[in-house]
């Protein structure tokens, strides 16, 4: 008998036929998050759970007692609590790699539109507002050949340092635990600590995973550090900032700006006090959002899923659940 799957949302069709050709499927259609008397009829059979964001904790796998796998169509995973799915001998994917470019060309896209004014003025445009005559209020900042600090210097960081070194000209400098070699060769990257980095950016791009070391990392004490002409760019998880320190320091000038794709809590609404600044510029966390690249996540998710209830050796494990593998797959 096949293996039985749970499907949390919508994946292409032909992604969708390859697991179904595995395992035995049930696809919750809607975009909308699973209501939890769904997930209670669903969860009791399953052996695989596809996911992106939902939570997955020890009260979520409680309804999951034959659970073999969570494959989530993600890079991040601060929804999966890998020490309960560990405790459980469950094993967890994730999708590294395929979106990298692609969340770089958001982050540099957010870099440019805040520095630029790009949403600002175009509301300008379109509510008739254009005048002949002086241009001063309309001025931005320049991008190119200023100085940009990555914190948290990934896969995706390295990425969007590589646009702005041979794209732009620009200075890198990163704050990582480790050191990055090639980062340093290829890209003059230069690595500094935290406090360094914030002063000396001019651009200011967070993106480190969410975990108990990063929650909150940005607050306060760091915007004080900033420049007052710095541009803070987050697409990493929200939760990695005190969002209401960024409020503060976006209204008081303690920084110019904003380009955000993730937030504290998402979604968030028309009234969140970020929305009312004009000097921020919002996206809702749509970092790796092409038709090309959630197809990938959801393929390269799909393999590991069908992998893992095979019994073969899925090839995105979480780093913290490899363990698991020394000693054949749970099941
Ligand atoms: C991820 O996959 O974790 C990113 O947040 C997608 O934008």
């Amino acid at each position: 008998m096949k293996p039985k799957v749970f499907i949390t949302k919508p994946i292409p069709k032909d992604v969708l036929d390859y697991i179904s050709r595995h395992a035995s499927v049930d696809v919750w259609e809607s975009e909308g998050p699973v209501p939890e008397q769904v997930l209670r009829g669903k969860l009791p059979d399953a052996e695989g759970l596809l996911t992106s964001g939902l939570r997955v904790d020890g009260r979520l796998l409680d309804l999951a007692p034959r659970l073999r796998v969570v494959s989530s169509i993600s890079v991040g995973y601060n929804h999966l609590d890998v020490a309960e799915l560990a405790r459980r001998r469950i094993m967890a994917t994730h999708t590294p790699g395929v979106l990298d470019e692609t969340v770089a060309d958001l982050i540099f896209g957010l870099i440019l539109a805040a520095a630029r004014r790009i949403p600002e003025l175009d509301h300008y445009v379109r509510a008739g507002r254009w005048k002949a005559g002086s241009q001063e209020h309309l001025f931005g900042i320049d991008v190119h050949h200023g100085v940009l600090g990555i914190v948290g210097m990934g896969r995706i960081g390295e990425a969007v340092a590589r646009r702005a070194k041979f794209g732009f000209g620009m200075e890198i400098l990163y704050a990582n635990r480790t050191r990055k070699p090639e980062a340093e060769a290829e890209l003059g990257a230069r690595h500094c600590d935290l406090n360094e980095l914030l002063e000396q950016a001019d651009y200011v791009v967070l993106m480190v995973p969410l975990t108990e070391q990063t929650r909150q990392m940005i607050g306060a004490e760091q915007f004080a550090r900033m420049k007052p002409t710095a541009v803070f760019v987050n697409a990493s998880r929200g939760q990695t900032v005190d969002e209401q320190a960024l409020v503060e320091a976006l209204r008081n000038g303690t920084i110019r700006s904003a380009g955000l794709d993730v937030f504290a809590e998402e979604p968030i609404s028309g009234d969140h006090p970020l929305a009312s600044l004009p000097n921020t510029v919002l996206v809702p966390h749509i970092g790796s959002a092409t038709a090309k690249t959630r197809y990938d996540m959801a393929k390269l998710a799909a393999q590991d899923l069908v992998a893992a209830l095979q019994g073969r050796r899925p090839a995105h494990p979480l780093p913290e659940l490899r363990s698991l593998l020394e000693d054949n797959l749970p099941g």
